[in-house]
């Protein structure tokens, strides 16, 4: 039963899904085609220029305080040459083993009612009409976080949207990388950089674990839901090693092109498969791309997940590795690792910590930061401390995970939380009209209950279907 729900790999999926949006760092830079595998030999300069089917990227200078002495070399990395082992999980993580690192962890679910079928179709954008997903509108609405009424974006970043990215009002980081005090953008400690692996769980992350695991480091992995379905054993295994686990979505779309039902899908999918599989419901979540903006900001925060981005000085300098566009054909490796080196050159500048942009999808993006990445952070100078997001940030682990969180002490922005009913034998209320709902949350003792009418502002107009259909236990509560 277990071995199932491994056989559903969809790796290419997800990866095609990337490359056809967006170029990985949020800049205004056209999207680059997707290209077969290449290496060497552009002229240099032109390494903004996408390159042509059967083209070759330049070779870029760079230098690193140490490598990996068994790293495979940087010639080798490069799209379809490589033919490394996956590296099978030392231990598939039994059915009530607990996490000891994490106070009040629950035990591990019982993987074989983890069945792929209760879950929607991997790499898509889930559907808004499973109850569920209803259910979720309903928390999200009952939250009382406001809504901002503001359009959704079409594909093809800024240029695209020109209205969208002039609005300073929207605070899209995408456009002009705006940030809320809520966001996530660096660790507070000078020379401590808050690891993260984003896209995974994938076939190479236990090569990715086996490293940290020798080197004495745990990381934070933004979660992609559909990948959780296909490895949920390595997501339980990176979780029991002392890895903080997070949300990366569903499907891996722009966020802020999304209606405000589509983006409660993506998440609470995500969140939900985590939940099932780990027994935790991850409080941190990265949106793909770095899209965000006050809309999918407050949505998200309604479902108690704190943006994670990662660190940016300027519109030039943004802590992106580029890593993810290495498998395509759309980077190099040494271009890689010469932006790894402007990083940390950059890190050693300003006065707190840093967040980095990496992936543990492809073969090459383990390959680099086992190789190269980690064992240059490692022997830098001056020391760096490497930690999880949520170490870096001061917190106890406790606070990574709905479950375990103290809320007294951390107050979560919505108490709702699975706590709002709606009446399922309507279609689940979420016909305008069509159904009623009893607002059952009693708070928790941190919540002010305010009076039975959405405030205007809440309801975007996406959510005013359901507003008439749930009876509103209405929290006010704004962390
Ligand atoms: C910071 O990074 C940029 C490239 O992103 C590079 O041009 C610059 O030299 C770096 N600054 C330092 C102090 O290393
Ligand atoms: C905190 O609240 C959440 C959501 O209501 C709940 O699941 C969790 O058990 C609570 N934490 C503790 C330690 O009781
Ligand atoms: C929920 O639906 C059932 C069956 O249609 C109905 O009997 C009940 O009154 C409904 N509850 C509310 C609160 O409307
Ligand atoms: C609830 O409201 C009262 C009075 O407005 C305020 O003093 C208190 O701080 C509020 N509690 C919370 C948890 O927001
Ligand atoms: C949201 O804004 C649009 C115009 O941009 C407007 O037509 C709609 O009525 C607004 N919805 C709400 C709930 O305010």
């Amino acid at each position: 039963m277990k071995v199932l729900l491994a056989a559903a790999l969809s790796v290419p999926l997800l990866a095609s899904a990337h490359k056809a949006i967006l170029p990985r760092q949020a800049t205004t830079t056209p999207v680059p085609t997707p290209s077969p595998p290449i290496s060497q030999g552009l002229p240099s300069g032109s390494a903004l220029t996408p390159p042509a089917t059967g083209s070759t990227l330049p070779s870029v200078s760079f230098s690193l305080a140490a490598t990996n002495p068994t790293a495979i070399p940087v010639s080798l990395i490069s799209s379809g040459t490589l033919t490394t082992a996956t590296i099978p999980l030392t231990t598939i993580q039994p059915a009530g083993a607990v996490p000891t690192y994490i106070p009040g962890a629950p035990p591990l679910p019982d993987l074989s009612t983890v069945l792929p079928s209760d879950y929607p179709p991997l790499d898509k954008p889930p559907p808004i009409d499973h109850p569920l997903v209803k259910q979720w509108v309903a928390e999200v609405l009952a939250s009382g976080i406001d809504i901002p009424n503001i359009t959704v974006t079409v594909l093809g970043g800024c240029p695209a949207n020109p209205e969208a990215a002039a609005d300073q009002s929207r605070c899209w980081w995408t456009c002009g990388g705006c940030v809320d005090d809520s966001d996530i953008t660096t660790c507070p400690d000078k020379l401590t950089w808050g690891l993260t692996h984003d896209d995974g769980p994938a076939p190479y992350t236990p090569n990715l674990l086996q490293y940290l695991s020798a080197a004495k480091l745990s990381t934070t992995f933004f979660n992609v839901g559909s990948r959780v379905i296909s490895y949920p054993n390595t997501l339980r295994d990176a979780y029991m090693a002392g890895n903080q686990i997070a949300v990366h979505t569903w499907s891996h779309p722009q966020m802020t092109t999304l209606t405000n039902e589509e983006i409660i899908a993506e998440l609470g999918w995500t969140r939900k498969v985590i939940k099932d599989v780990l027994g935790v419901t991850p409080l941190y979540w990265r949106p793909p791309y770095g899209d965000i903006d006050n809309r999918v900001r407050a949505i998200s925060k309604a479902m108690n997940l704190i943006p994670v981005m990662w660190t940016r000085l300027s519109p030039t300098v943004t802590f992106d590795t580029g890593d993810f566009n290495v498998a395509g054909g759309t980077n190099s490796v040494s271009q890689v690792l010469s932006n790894w080196q402007n990083i940390i050159s950059n890190a050693s500048t300003i006065n707190t910590g840093f967040i980095v942009l990496e992936h543990d999808l492809f073969l090459q993006t383990v390959e680099i930061a086992t190789g190269y990445i980690l064992p240059a952070a490692l022997a830098n100078n001056p020391p760096l401390k490497i930690t999880p997001v949520i170490d870096c940030l001061h917190k106890p682990w406790n606070q990574a995970y709905l479950e375990t969180n103290d809320n007294k002490t951390n107050p979560i922005p919505n108490p709702n939380e699975g706590k709002v009913v709606i009446n399922g034998t309507n279609g689940g209320g979420a016909q305008a009209g069509g159904g009623s709902g009893s607002g059952s949350g009693s708070g928790s003792g941190n919540s002010n209950q305010s009076g039975g009418a959405v405030p205007s502002g809440v309801v975007h107009s996406g959510l005013l279907a359901i507003a008439g259909s749930v009876a509103l236990a209405l929290f006010a509560f704004l962390a």
